[in-house]
């Protein structure tokens, strides 16, 4: 199954700061002046992220926290979209090209009624509400986030699942035109994620459609993306065309790519460490490059709502 064994997501990690930083000074000067400089973040003037449609939603107090948010800047300028490259700011300078409309959501499978969405359809289907989630991404930062959308259980009760349906994966768009990233064959393209049925019906498994009020820029998963926040970020895809409800556990890709590194559950877990690094503490973005790490909660923060789903399971073997 793994065709490689050094999967450049993990390089990424050896040296994020002084990558981020050397990226940094060429973008400062190739830009010359055509960049906005932010606290711990930057955004090429006209580059992809800016001003997307305002996308109102109801802020929802049961999902609320009091940490500080991560700036909007740093949100959709350092970001893991492969397909527009492996460089945290490939997909800001790339990700503009992708086309977001017309767009559909084909869901498909073990369900009684099998059928497409359009997207605007979609974003009718239920309020849209705003949800502040963390997100800790298996290379050891995480963010603070307001998303807007509504439960992905609410589309899936739509389509009717079957008892068979054990497990629901959720298919990336490609765009060879529009993806440079594409080229690379890291992974198997289209992305692939999934997760156990009772996983993806749990009322924390968002649908995003928006962020900070504003529909999702493409760097972020436009038109569609799901966020899963107590597993590390590779579990939620971005650009979702297809989600197929299926009997037999999908082979996503990271677990495809290395199994000892990247598991299907991928519950955030600081007890149990990356077989190259800890996962026991975690690099707050936008906090300043000396800011000392903070330790990681189990299941992200999230147990208290989350942990029954895993009773009785081994977790240091079902990572
Ligand atoms: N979805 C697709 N289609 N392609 C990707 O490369 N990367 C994943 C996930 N979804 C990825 C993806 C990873 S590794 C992470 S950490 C999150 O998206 C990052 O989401 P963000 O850039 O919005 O923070």
């Amino acid at each position: 199954m793994s065709r490689f064994t050094i999967p450049p997501i993990a390089s990424s990690e050896i040296t994020p700061e002084a990558v981020w930083l050397s990226r940094r000074k060429w973008l400062q000067q190739v830009g010359a002046g055509a960049v906005a400089l932010g606290a711990g973040g930057f955004l090429p003037a006209g580059a992809a992220g800016e001003a997307t449609e305002p996308l109102p939603a109801t802020p929802n107090p049961d999902y609320w926290l009091s940490n500080r948010q991560t700036s909007e800047k740093d949100v959709t300028s350092y970001n893991n979209f492969y397909e527009f490259g492996t460089g945290k700011t490939d997909p800001l300078r790339h990700a503009g090209s992708m086309q977001t409309r017309p767009w559909t959501v084909t869901i498909e499978g073990e369900v009684v009624k099998p059928r497409s969405f359009d997207i605007d359809d979609l974003l009718k289907l239920a309020s849209i509400e705003e949800r502040i989630y963390r997100l800790r991404c298996v290379e050891a930062w995480s963010m603070v986030i307001p998303w807007s959308g509504y439960s992905l259980s609410t589309l899936l009760k739509q389509v009717e699942p079957t008892s068979k349906a054990k497990y629901v994966e959720f298919v990336t768009v490609v765009q060879p035109e529009a993806m440079p990233g594409l080229n690379d064959r890291i992974i198997e393209w289209p992305y692939v994620e999934g997760l156990r049925i009772d996983e993806a019906m749990h009322p924390l498994t968002m649908l995003v459609f928006g962020v900070y009020g504003k529909m999702l820029p493409n760097q972020n998963g436009a038109p569609m993306r799901v966020a899963i926040p107590w597993k590390y970020g590779f579990k939620s895809g971005k650009s979702i065309v297809k989600i197929r409800l299926r009997e037999t556990m999908p082979v996503t890709s990271w677990v495809g790519i290395a199994p000892n590194e990247y598991g299907f559950y991928a519950n955030v877990n600081p007890t149990v460490p990356h077989p190259r690094w800890s996962q026991a503490s975690e690099r707050r973005i936008g906090d300043g490059f000396f800011a000392p790490r903070v330790d990681t909660l189990m299941y992200n923060g999230y147990g208290d709502q989350v942990a029954s789903l895993y009773a009785g399971m081994d977790l240091a073997k079902y990572y």
